[in-house]
């Protein structure tokens, strides 16, 4: 009988499930039955809740990581002539924003022991002669490790860039110079199906002088001078505005932003069930002479957990080893695919390649990602363990 079939290709352990509840239900409902249901109230509250949670001075809402960059980096003066730095340990949207601005992407390798951007190769590119060229930083705290911002900001000061953090991973990850996305120029977090707190599609952007902020709050919205709200709602209601610039359209509905506020009060809460998860993996796995458990840094959000492979005690690779995972019922991914493998990255800058970033190469070539989500159950962390041991047995040299 089909309803008694169990489908194999399904993970018995899914990569991410999200945490939800009645509670998101219900806000979702509540603003459907209110009738405004684009940017409003309920955005405004959250950009409110959010900048207080990371004591930022700003938050501006938008409909994903990758728009909020675009917007930052436009307001932050990147544009054609002008350049970033970041790494090519990163997803696509980090680099492909510079590029929607005109602008070009000049990548530094990640550090030996982690997968953060190497502050030294960043100097370095800012030494040389296309270094004049840099206008911005754009470390990604990947996983939820934040990079070495004390360099890093060092860097910037003295050769008079902006700091622009990815912070897609971070949230909420804490350092002693404040929350990630509160360090540099500018912070950007996704809301995306899989990340720590989520609506499904979002973001917000955390800035620190109130021009950066005047300037993305248009360029969100058409570049209009009034949003909807404030021409609808406010007391001198009208229906007059002005185009002050050739805008995008990036704003945050407000459907999405109910859920996020809820989300965002549990955020302290999956965050503690999440280290819960990773303490119990990282006791498991140093007992495991084939696996090296992640880096950690000062104010890591654990939001993934990249098991790498130690090679040398395995007679197989990555893609073997995840494909036995996959086999057994664990969901995985990989965090993240280099730059320099894309054929459109390759052909822009030729010698944007393994070779130059060997680094990076070696990682990708030893790293899978292993779920981790709040409301994973102790029986399905010990399925993932059991998974990765038996695997490692199968394979060990
Ligand atoms: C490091 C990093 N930056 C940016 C993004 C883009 O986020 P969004 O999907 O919200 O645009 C992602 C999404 O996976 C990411 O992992």
């Amino acid at each position: 009988m089909a309803e008694n079939k169990v489908d194999s290709s399904e993970a018995s352990v899914p990569f991410f499930r999200a945490s939800l509840s009645e509670e998101e239900e219900k806000a979702c409902a509540e603003v459907l039955k209110s009738g405004w249901l684009t940017t409003g109230n309920q955005t405004h509250l959250l950009e409110e809740e959010f900048a207080k949670k990371i004591n930022s001075p700003f938050a501006l809402a938008v409909n994903s990581n990758t728009s909020g960059m675009i917007l930052a980096m436009e307001a932050l003066g990147i544009r054609q002539g002008k350049a970033v730095i970041t790494t090519p340990y990163t997803f696509v949207s980090t680099a492909a924003s510079a590029r929607h601005l005109g602008a070009d992407v000049y990548f530094a390798d990640i550090e030996k022991e982690t997968y953060s951007i190497s502050p030294d190769k960043i100097e370095e590119i800012l030494k040389s002669p296309s270094g004049k060229n840099v206008a911005a930083i754009v470390p990604v705290h990947i996983a939820g490790n934040v990079c070495n911002m004390r360099r890093i900001m060092e860097i910037a000061r003295k050769y008079n860039v902006k700091v622009i953090e990815d912070c897609a991973h971070s949230f909420p990850s804490r350092t002693e110079l404040g929350f990630a996305g509160t360090i540099g120029d500018a912070g950007i977090f996704s809301f995306y199906a899989t990340k720590t707190i989520t609506c499904g599609e979002g973001g917000m952007v955390t800035v620190k002088d109130r021009q950066t902020a005047a300037r993305i709050t248009q360029m969100r919205l058409h570049g209009m001078n009034r949003d909807a709200w404030d021409r609808y709602t406010s007391p001198k209601a009208s229906w007059e505005y002005d185009i002050v610039a050739p805008g995008f359209k990036s704003n945050l509905p407000d459907i999405l932003s109910a859920i996020a506020r809820i989300q965002l009060k549990k955020a302290d809460l999956f965050y503690e069930k999440r280290k819960v998860h990773v303490k119990k993996y990282n006791e498991a796995f140093s007992k495991m002479d084939f696996v090296k458990i992640p880096p950690t840094s000062q104010g890591d959000s654990c939001h993934l957990y990249i098991l790498r492979l130690n090679l040398s005690n395995l007679k197989c690779s990555r893609n073997e080893f995840a494909e036995e995972l996959q086999k057994r019922g664990i969901g995985i991914s990989m965090h993240f695919i280099p730059l320099f493998h894309f054929s459109y990255w390759k052909k822009l800058y030729p010698e944007f390649t393994s070779e130059n970033f060997p680094e990076a190469e070696k990682k990708f070539q030893e790293s899978i990602s292993i779920p981790l989500w709040p409301d994973m159950t102790e029986e399905m962390t010990s399925r993932v363990i059991q998974a990765v041991e038996e695997t490692g047995e199968k394979y060990h040299v």
